[in-house]
């Protein structure tokens, strides 16, 4: 059976990857919408870049619904050092995508959609997690209405701060709310993202695909590859994981623990801890992601890129 995704994302890079790898034929989930949040940049431009992405991978009858432009409380943070100033640099997708956005603000769409389905439907957010709070906050019945949220963000340790990753540390506040609603959550954090490294032998796998989508792909992860440059093997593929675990949860192994949202330390604002031994005796909240099978992941990966179509 399909399964229906709810994709909430902030375009950039990875989240491009992820959006492709969820449309792709090898993947069996039915994405239900695309909706998107301040975050690698702003809401406008990752709007247009979703669109931008649902033109190349085919996508054409996916509502895309813009959402919050800022985090609930905190000033907006951006990451355009990574992603550059459009948040897709380096690639030659259309800059007036044909798509346009769905006259529906994010948050009301995630409502209707969620208090629609019969309990079915997947969040996946990848970007700070603003829309996905402000949801369960103008309509906490969505809560039993979720199947469960696959999110990338957080980690034992941080990539923004020491302690904070960026999706959480750009919406802590919003972060807490989503930790505390009791809704199933599956945690991709930094600890196993950061196992995912696009190594030049990836991506010259990549690029021997002859098709516009993994020509794209292959443009979007050379241009990425510059932020980790001199720190790691190749870029972070960290959002296409909370898909290809929807796909194959085989490739990742998790731990039922507890995790709570910092929201008030000097230097631990945005911060997820992780209780990874139960010494709080709080009732455990997440399925922490903390190692997947590398060749499994890219074996997904590469075939469904592969699978697109040469024109
Ligand atoms: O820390 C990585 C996360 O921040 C990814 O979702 C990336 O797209 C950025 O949003
Ligand atoms: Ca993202």
């Amino acid at each position: 059976m399909e399964k229906k995704i709810i994709i909430d994302c902030d375009p950039g890079h990875d989240d491009a990857m992820a959006i492709i790898l969820a449309a792709s034929a090898v993947s069996d989930l039915q994405i239900e919408a695309i909706t998107t949040v301040a975050g690698n940049v702003g809401v406008e431009k990752n709007t247009k870049n979703a669109l931008r992405v649902c033109e190349l991978a085919g996508l054409d009858d996916v509502p895309v619904a813009m959402g919050a432009d800022r985090p609930l409380i905190r000033e907006f943070l951006e990451a355009s050092h990574v992603h550059g100033k459009s948040g897709l640099d380096g690639t030659d997708l259309s800059e007036q995508p044909f798509k346009e956005p769905v006259n529906q603000y994010a948050v009301d769409m995630l409502i209707e959609k969620l208090m629609a389905s019969d309990g079915n439907i997947t969040l996946v957010p990848i970007g700070p997690l603003t829309n996905i709070a402000l949801a369960i906050r103008k309509e906490p019945r969505i809560i039993p209405k979720i199947n469960e949220i696959a999110l990338m963000g957080g980690g034992t340790y941080g990539n923004r701060t020491p302690a904070a990753e960026f999706n959480i540390y750009a919406d802590a506040e919003a972060a807490k709310i989503v930790f505390e609603s009791g809704a199933p959550i599956t945690m991709f954090g930094l600890d196993v993202t950061l196992q995912v490294l696009a190594t030049p032998d990836k991506l010259d796998e990549l690029k021997a695909i002859d098709n516009p989508v993994a020509t794209t792909v292959a443009d979007m992860i050379t241009f990425y590859a510059g932020a980790y440059q001199g720190q790691f093997a190749g870029a972070a593929l960290h959002d296409p994981c909370t898909i290809a675990y929807l796909i194959d949860p085989s490739i990742f192994e998790l731990d039922h623990v507890r995790v709570d949202v910092e929201t008030k330390g000097d230097f631990t604002y945005g911060m997820t801890v992780v209780d990874r031994n139960g010494v709080t005796g709080r009732e455990p909240n997440v399925n922490f992601a903390y190692h997947l099978n590398p060749d499994k992941f890219w074996q997904l990966f590469m075939d469904a890129l592969r699978s697109y179509s040469k024109s």
